[in-house]
């Protein structure tokens, strides 16, 4: 009986993902707390590559508090993997920006125009978990009149927004473009996370969908999710309303 409830809950084949551009991970090797080094790198793209992604911007954290990475230690990390890839006949199409946490770090980068941005001028910006930044609003306007469009990481993910939802409706409407995480779908970080990441979705707020993918457990997360029932309505929901395919 237990077992066929189990059986129920999944497809038998696990579904391509409804999107072939990644534009969140962290996958480059030894430079952030997602992969340690090129093995774990390579094996991670592999799984990438099973749900049908074929391109990626790799965004490894740049964070005043923990992660003080720079264009050159991004670039040196990609070189390495991209050296292994070659050697093992991995093939992927790797690009790399960052995932730029706003702090006064990121303030000074910006001041000296030190961005890494990814195609299309798009960036990739997150909160501290703990507070929203008092000057988002800004620097979403002083990105803009750099020409850079940013894009906030995970907005679903931020309990003080959860709270506050017309956050969402403004800063949206300020032109800053949303990226949910595909672990919130799966309800991986809560089921509060989870209602957010669609109701943002409903909303018609959500521009792009990203793995954010550290290290296999996640990987484990997403490989069941492709699995499960209740993916085919949530891709069907968000293929023809994000832009990832559209980026490169
Ligand atoms: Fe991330």
């Amino acid at each position: 009986m237990l077992l066929n409830f189990f059986k129920s809950k999944k497809n038998k084949e696990p579904q391509p993902l409804f999107y072939s551009t990644d534009i969140h991970s962290h996958v480059l090797p030894g430079i952030d707390d997602g992969s340690p080094n090129t093995d774990v790198s390579i094996e991670l793209l592999k799984a990438m590559k099973s749900w049908g992604i074929e391109s990626i911007v790799a965004t490894p954290h740049i964070a005043e508090e923990n992660f003080e990475n720079t264009p050159q230690t991004i670039k040196n990390a990609y070189d390495k993997l991209n050296t292994r890839m070659l050697d093992l006949g991995v093939e992927m199409n790797v690009l790399y920006s960052a995932e730029y946490r706003i702090d006064d770090r990121f303030r000074k980068m910006l001041e000296e125009n030190n961005i890494l941005v990814m195609p299309n001028n798009y960036l990739l910006i997150e909160n501290s978990f703990v507070q929203p930044p008092i000057d988002l609003k800004n620097i979403i306007y002083e990105l803009q009149l750099r020409d850079i469009k940013p894009i906030l990481a995970h907005p679903e993910r931020y309990g003080y927004y959860q709270r506050k939802r017309e956050v969402y409706e403004t800063l949206f409407h300020s032109g800053c473009e949303f990226q949910i995480n595909l672990l919130s779908l799966t309800g991986y970080y809560g089921d509060r996370e989870k209602e957010t990441a669609l109701w943002l979705a409903n909303k018609g707020y959500v521009s792009f969908v990203g793995s954010d993918l550290h290290h296999f457990g996640h990987v484990e997360v997403i490989n069941r999710f492709l699995s499960s029932k209740e993916y085919p309505a949530i891709a069907e929901r968000l293929a023809h309303s994000i832009k990832n395919d559209q980026l490169l």
